[in-house]
C-alpha cells in the first residue's frame, strides 16, 4: 500500500511517500479498514518533531484521525463486519489497569494510540480493534468522518464534562483558525452559548461570524482582554478555551468573570506560559486541564453529532501523495478547520 513514513524526526522533508506493507490480521480481533481519508491534527506535527518525547518505532507511519470501509475481520470481531462505514477512536488501553477499567483507557499509561505508539492514518489501510471503530454519522462523508473524531472529543470533554458549558453562557474561544477552535465554536453555538473568538486573520474573523461568532478579535492589533471587558459590560466571559497559552494565557485569565472557567487541551505557544496567581485567587477562577476524550465521551458525542448534523469544517483537501504540503499549511497557521488527506486507489 501506499503510506507517508518517517524514519527519524524532524520536519515536513522528513515524510516519506512510499510503499509500505499492507497491514495483516494477527489476532483474531484485528479489523482492517480500507482508508478513504485522513485528517491531520498538530499532534501528527508534535510525533513527526519528535517533542512528544515518546519512543515510536521507526519507520513510522503518522495519523490519529481516519475513516473508511471495513475489508476484513478476525474470527472474534461481533460488533463490525466486512463493508461497514467507520470511523476511528484512536486510543487502546491495557484493559486492566482502573482507568481502562473505568472506561478511561486514553489516560492508562500504557495507551497506545494511532500514529503514535501504533501506525496511524496517513496510509491506505490501517489495522485497528473492535474498540476503535464507530459507525459513521450517517450525514457526513468520509472526509468529514476523518475530519470530526479527535478535535470534537476533545471540546466534548473540554466544554461539556470539564467546563460544563451551559446554555446562555459567554464563550471565549482563542485562535479560532485552529481545528479545535473551530470544533469548539460550532458545538457551543448548537448548545445555546454566546461565543466572542480571536484570530491572527481578519479573514478567519469573518469566516467565524458566517459560522455563528457572536464577536470577532483581532489578537495581533488589540489586547483581547479589554476587548472582551467592553463586549460584557465589564463582566468578563464565563468560559474560556484556550489551547494556545504561551503569551496569550495572562489575557485568557483576565478575560474572565468572577467564577469563570479556564479549560485547555494544548499550549502551540508555549507550555510555560506566566500565571497571574492574584486574579485566579481573589475571582476563584478554576483551570481545567483537558485530554482527549473517554469513550464515552465520543459515544455522547456521536448522539451529538447526529441530532445536531453538524458538519465539520474542513479548509482544504490534499492527496495522501501531498502530506508535506498539508502539514506545512497546519505549521504556518493558514487553515481555517481541518486539512484532509484523501486516500486514492
Ligand atoms: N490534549 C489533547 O487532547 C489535545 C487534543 C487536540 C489538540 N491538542 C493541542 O491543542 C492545540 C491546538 O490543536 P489544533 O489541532 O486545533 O491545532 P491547529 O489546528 O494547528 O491550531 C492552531 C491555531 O492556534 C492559533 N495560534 C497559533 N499560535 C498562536 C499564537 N501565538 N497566538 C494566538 N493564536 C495562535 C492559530 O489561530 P488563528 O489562525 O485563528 O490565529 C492557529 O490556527 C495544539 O497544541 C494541539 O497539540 C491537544
Ligand atoms: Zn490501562
Amino acid at each position: 500500500m501506499k503510506a507517508i513514513r518517517i524514519y527519524a524526526h524532524g520536519g515536513v522533508d522528513r515524510l516519506r511517500n512510499e510503499d509500505a506493507p499492507d497491514p495483516q490480521i494477527t489476532s483474531p480481533k484485528d479489523i482492517i479498514v480500507k482508508l478513504e481519508a485522513a485528517a491531520l491534527n498538530h499532534i501528527d506535527i508534535w510525533v513527526r518533531m519528535g517533542a512528544t518525547g515518546m519512543k515510536i518505532p521507526m519507520p513510522h507511519i503518522l495519523g490519529a484521525d481516519g475513516a473508511g470501509v471495513v475489508v476484513e475481520v478476525g474470527n472474534d470481531v461481533k460488533t463490525v463486519g466486512v463493508g461497514d462505514r467507520v470511523c476511528l477512536y484512536s486510543f487502546t488501553g491495557c484493559g486492566e489497569c482502573e482507568f481502562c477499567l473505568s472506561d478511561r483507557d486514553f489516560m492508562c499509561i500504557r495507551v497506545r494510540s494511532l500514529g503514535e505508539r501504533l501506525d496511524g492514518t496517513y496510509a491506505q489501510y490501517i489495522k485497528v480493534l473492535p474498540e476503535n471503530c464507530f459507525s459513521i454519522p450517517s450525514h457526513m462523508t468520509f472526509d468529514e468522518a476523518a475530519a470530526f473524531p479527535l478535535v470534537f472529543v476533545t471540546v466534548w470533554r473540554m466544554l461539556v464534562t470539564n467546563a460544563r458549558l451551559q446554555p446562555g453562557d459567554t464563550l471565549l474561544i482563542i485562535g479560532i483558525g485552529g481545528g479545535v477552535a473551530s470544533a469548539a465554536l460550532q458545538a457551543a453555538k448548537h448548545m445555546g452559548a454566546r461565543v466572542i473568538v480571536t484570530s491572527g486573520s481578519d479573514e478567519k474573523l469573518e469566516r467565524a461570524k458566517v459560522l455563528g461568532a457572536d464577536h470577532g478579535i483581532n489578537h495581533r492589533r488589540k489586547n483581547f482582554a479589554e476587548e472582551v471587558k467592553s463586549l460584557t459590560d465589564n463582566r468578563g466571559v464565563d468560559v474560556v478555551l484556550d489551547s494556545v497559552a504561551g503569551e496569550v494565557w495572562q489575557k485568557s485569565l483576565h478575560s474572565l468573570t468572577h467564577g469563570g472557567r479556564l479549560v485547555t487541551c494544548g499550549a502551540t505557544a508555549g507550555g510555560e506560559p506566566n500565571d497571574d496567581l492574584n486574579i485566579m485567587i481573589s475571582k476563584e477562577l478554576k483551570i481545567y486541564g483537558s485530554t482527549l476524550g473517554s469513550r464515552e465521551d465520543f459515544r455522547q458525542l456521536l448522539g451529538f453529532l447526529n441530532t445536531s448534523q453538524i458538519h465539520p469544517i474542513i479548509d482544504r483537501k490534499f492527496a495522501l501523495s501531498e502530506a508535506r504540503e498539508a502539514q506545512q499549511r497546519m505549521e504556518e497557521a493558514r487553515q481555517f478547520g481541518k486539512i484532509v488527506l484523501q486516500s486514492s486507489d
